[in-house]
């Protein structure tokens, strides 16, 4: 996108306000369906990374479905125009009651426990198929200290300890497995790591002779830094090929590849832009303190996540070091120790690649509103989310008589 337009749109709409570019989403999902043009492709889009209404009907208009992990997440999926057979419905950890509302909306359904997996059997039968969500429990070797106890401790998927349980379950209630499904937000981190995940859930594959579709997930990583290394899907496509063929060869047909991708489709999309309200220094460290805080863009306090910071309005000003901070009552850093164009107070600046895990996991901490969302179509911008008003933190407020 370019910077003037970023800059206009921040004076025209206000600040702060998440920006969003319509084309490169549609170049992300070109790219997506370029690297796996020989599959039987079917993309479901992870609508938790952003589920305006505006960026769901593009997903729609280009043949992609949806991936939902709640049943307010379908219903919005069904206002937005997909139906029953275009979603997947893959929460974690939910009551069987879900997956009963779910399985009635005419959704496909992913189990990822032993306990719902038994309730679907004793409820359906071989009448109504599942997917199976399996953990193959794999990280790279250069993530090994940082993810290996978060790994073991991690909740989602049925373990591959658990694969003989899970069999008992399903020849008892003669179940249809129609799919099985891996995501890992670090399975996906290099060709060699994603193949040892495809190995081990096509070897599973011949136990489910009702398999439709394998399934990896979303957790493909865009980059956040120019020098950041990041998997090549393209790479991906033509090294899963051998293996991909020979699947189909021992399952004598075609079977479906599915993935569910949320950031690698809409996070360089989008921009939060906020205003510099006021510059201030402790001595050592030169603050910048915007209009906006962890409330709206969750991603770097919880994270530690890196988002690149552009000054649009002092493009050419002297390189400075500063504290972008948020103006939430408790520490609320942006970015720390980060050197961009000299920022005054009235700068505006760009957060990049804010278009996944931006707005949906905002906030009204400190009663601060929720920012606007406006994308750009054909050049052109337009409001896709009004800015919050005080009505809207009173609404569902009850006042009673003290
Ligand atoms: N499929 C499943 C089953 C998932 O759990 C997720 C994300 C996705 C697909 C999409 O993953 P993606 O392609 O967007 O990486 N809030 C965090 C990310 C949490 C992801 C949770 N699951 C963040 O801001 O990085």
């Amino acid at each position: 996108m370019k910077k003037g337009q970023a800059l206009e749109v921040a004076r025209e709409y206000g600040t702060p306000t998440y920006l969003y570019d319509i084309s490169i989403i549609q170049k992300q999902i070109s790219s997506f369906k370029k690297a796996f043009e020989d599959y039987p492709l079917h993309i479901r889009y992870a609508m938790k990374s952003n589920s305006n209404i505006n960026i769901l009907k593009l997903m729609l208009r280009n043949g992609l479905g949806l991936d939902t992990v709640s049943i307010p997440e379908i219903k919005i999926g069904m206002l937005a125009g997909f139906i029953p057979e275009q979603i997947v419905f893959t929460p974690n950890m939910v009551g069987f009651q879900e997956i009963i509302d779910a399985v009635e909306m005419g959704v496909q359904i992913n189990i990822e426990n032993l306990s719902n997996l038994k309730k679907f059997g004793e409820r359906y039968g071989s009448e109504k198929s599942c997917c199976i969500r399996l953990n193959p429990d794999i990280v790279t070797e250069s993530e090994k200290d940082k993810v290996e106890k978060w790994h073991s401790q991690s909740k989602f998927g049925i373990s591959l300890s658990q694969i003989d349980e899970l069999l008992e379950i399903v020849e008892k209630y003669s179940m249809s497995i129609d799919g099985i499904h891996i995501h890992s937000s670090h399975v996906i981190m290099s060709p060699e790591v994603f193949l040892k995940g495809a190995k081990i859930i096509f070897e599973l594959a011949e136990n489910f002779p009702n398999l439709e579709y394998v399934d990896f997930g979303g957790g493909i990583k865009v980059a956040h830094q120019s020098n950041e290394k990041v998997i090549d899907i393209m790479d991906l496509g033509k090294a899963l090929k051998p293996l991909y063929k020979a699947l189909c060869l021992k399952m004598k047909r075609e079977i479906q590849l599915w993935f569910e991708p949320g950031r690698f489709l809409v996070g360089e999309s989008g921009y939060l832009l906020v205003q510099a309200k006021v510059l201030k220094t402790n001595g050592t460290i030169d603050f910048v303190g915007v209009d906006s805080g962890f409330s709206h863009l969750i991603r770097p306090m919880f994270y530690n996540a890196f988002h690149e910071i552009e000054n649009l309005s002092n493009p050419e000003g002297e390189q400075e070091k500063y504290n972008i901070v948020g103006n939430l009552c408790e520490i609320d850093n942006f970015a720390v120790d980060r050197t961009l164009n000299e920022v005054r107070e009235g700068d505006f600046l760009a957060i990049h690649n804010a278009g996944a895990y931006g707005f949906c996991m905002s906030s009204q901490y400190n009663s601060r509103f929720r920012p606007a969302e406006v994308l750009i179509v054909d050049s052109k911008p337009h409001l896709i989310r009004k800015r919050e008003v005080l009505e809207d933190f009173i609404r569902n407020q009850v006042d009673i008589e003290l």
